[in-house]
């Protein structure tokens, strides 16, 4: 039997970098949580959606319909990606297939929920658009991890390159957590302030209260 050194290197000689669907799709990977970023910070400071729909309801269901579209794209061009790549005979057992399926499910579980848990506007960016959750979201899925649609979309990524049997697909799902640690990084701090500016507002009107 050949050391896990061996066994990696024999994967990436299975992949195959001439293939230009494989940068297509890490750079869709990448694309898409940039374009997210820059939209909604920029309707965070000057309401250009809420404007040009009419509300922030109806910006934000509007964002959220493009980043969900965008989402359907770069899974079609992962797929497409992944029938341009040679497979490996170790990926291509039982015991992979079982494991992708499991890991797809696992991954929708968690996109789900925490999308059942958050509704829509939160899911989508609602605080860059004024819509805050009256308070934090604990509860299942959000009690085992702090981004559960994340971690659950990295999962179903590592799912679908097990079920394809293609080692490109588990350099691709490296990328997708990497390009999601960077995100998490760049959005949790200003959710925060958004949610820290809105604490003291509202400590700042109960005090005015009591004043009176
Ligand atoms: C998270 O919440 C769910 C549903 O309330 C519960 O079944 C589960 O045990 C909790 N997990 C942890 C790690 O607390």
């Amino acid at each position: 039997m050949s050391s896990a050194a061996e066994i990696v290197t024999d994967l990436v000689k299975h992949i195959d970098f001439d293939k230009r669907s494989l940068l297509i799709s890490a750079s869709a990977i990448a694309f898409n949580p940039t374009f997210w970023n820059i939209v909604a910070r920029r309707e965070y400071r000057t309401r250009f959606l809420s404007r040009a729909f009419g509300g922030a309801q109806t910006g934000c269901y509007a964002l959220a319909i493009t980043i969900f579209s965008l989402g359907l794209f770069r899974d079609f061009l992962y797929e497409r990606a992944l029938r341009d790549q040679p497979s490996h005979p170790l990926l291509e057992g039982e015991i992979p297939t079982y494991a992708g399926y499991a890991l797809l499910a696992l991954g929708n579980i968690l996109v789900i929920s925490s999308t059942w848990q958050l509704g829509i506007t939160g899911t989508f960016l609602g605080d860059y658009f004024g819509i805050l959750m009256d308070s934090m979201v604990t509860g299942f899925p959000f009690n085992i991890t702090n981004a559960p649609m994340y971690y659950g979309s990295t999962m179903s990524f590592l799912g679908t390159a097990l079920l394809y049997g293609k080692p490109a697909g588990i350099l691709i799902t490296g990328w997708v957590l990497v390009v999601y640690l960077v995100a998490i990084q760049f959005e949790n701090p200003f959710t925060s302030g958004i949610y820290a500016k809105r604490e003291k507002e509202r400590a700042k009107a109960k005090g005015g209260k009591k004043e009176l």
